[in-house]
């Protein structure tokens, strides 16, 4: 893998009032990997992302784009770079190819020049048989469409992606993967936001799963499960009452990493379930407790977001952590 680095992050902080929002974030991304900031809603993604754009200055700390200073450099960095924002700016009367249009005008494209690139990207996301209506009869799949077309027709070296797919169905959303992934295929660099586990999993190369404005872990989704170590041993026990019983005799035992309860039992960490699994059965059957239903798997990346975050990506955040 290339490992030019693309985009350098140095100490970045961002506050509002006095609030962090981005607290102290260091990372790189390599040219031509798709790069993902994972992490649940309030983490800091859009914040880092605006200021990695230019439409933020940050508080401390720097950024370069491919060696340019997003707050010294920021009129050439925004000549390579591409943006399709969280929340969509459509303008619901223009058609799809007047918003294109509209953004060469914006980019001092030449008419030829625009009118090939406009008619290149409206193939590239199929949405050439609907280019000439007026995007407000757009689906939220199409609308997400154009959005990426607009973001691709500066023709950026990186481009930067916020919630590609919040909200989206499955159909759209594996097509936007596919778009993404052709992208990259031909050479581009893609930073994205998320907070769908599954998209951080499936697309990016490396991610950092942020929280609190702060990383908490950064790598591949292959290494981060490696490096969580063990498995996961699933219990499900037909009373719920005796979770909690459970939960605090299998904890501090040598085979035992982490002990969490889900909804119907308790998920366990183990070095090795060969080793694990007599000692769970012997402690559920001494405390009376029937199980329903065991199952064990590698570590997901649910189980490495839950041990760097101490919650998963949907619960919100503790009243005591959100208060201070
Ligand atoms: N313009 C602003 N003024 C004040 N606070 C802000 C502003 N923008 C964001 N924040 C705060 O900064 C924190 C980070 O927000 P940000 O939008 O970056 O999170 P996010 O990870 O993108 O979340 P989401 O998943 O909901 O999009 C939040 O606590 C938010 O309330
Ligand atoms: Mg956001």
């Amino acid at each position: 893998m290339d490992r030019t680095i693309a985009i350098d992050v140095n100490r970045l902080c961002k506050t509002y009032d006095s609030h962090k929002a981005v607290d102290d974030l260091s990372f790189q991304v390599y040219a031509g990997e798709i790069f993902g900031l994972l992490g649940p809603n309030g983490a800091g993604k859009s914040t880092t992302l605006r200021t990695l754009i230019t439409l933020l200055h940050p508080t401390s700390g720097t950024a370069s784009i491919l060696g340019h200073d997003t707050v010294r450099d920021a009129d050439t960095v925004r000549t390579l770079i591409g943006y399709v924002p969280q929340e969509r700016a459509i303008d619901r009367f223009l058609t799809g190819r007047e918003h294109l249009q509209l953004l060469g005008a914006l980019y001092h494209l030449s008419k030829d020049e625009a009118t090939k690139r406009i008619n290149e990207l409206l193939k590239l996301v199929d949405l050439e048989n609907h280019a000439d209506r007026p995007a407000k009869t757009y689906s939220g799949g199409m609308k997400r469409k154009l959005d990426i077309a607009c973001g691709l027709l500066p023709n950026p070296k990186i481009l930067f992606l916020d919630e590609p797919t919040l909200g989206l169905d499955v159909q759209s959303r594996l097509r936007i993967w596919e778009y993404v992934r052709m992208l990259k295929a031909r050479g581009m660099t893609v930073v994205m936001t998320t907070n769908y586990l599954d998209e951080a999993d499936q697309l990016c190369d490396r991610l950092a799963i942020i929280d609190g404005g702060k990383i908490k872990t950064l790598g591949s989704p292959v290494e981060l499960k490696i490096a969580l170590g063990g498995d996961i041993v699933s219990l499900t026990l037909k009373e719920a009452d005796r979770i909690p019983s459970l939960e605090i005799e299998l904890k501090g035992r040598p085979a035992i990493k982490s002990v969490r309860t889900t909804t119907k039992g308790l998920d366990i960490r183990v070095e090795s379930p060969e080793k694990a699994l007599p000692a769970i059965l012997d402690t559920a059957n001494r405390l009376g407790c029937s199980i329903e239903f065991i199952q064990y798997n590698r570590p997901r990346l649910d189980d490495v977001f839950i041990a760097h975050t101490g919650r998963a990506i949907t619960e919100s955040i503790p009243e005591t952590e959100s208060a201070s």
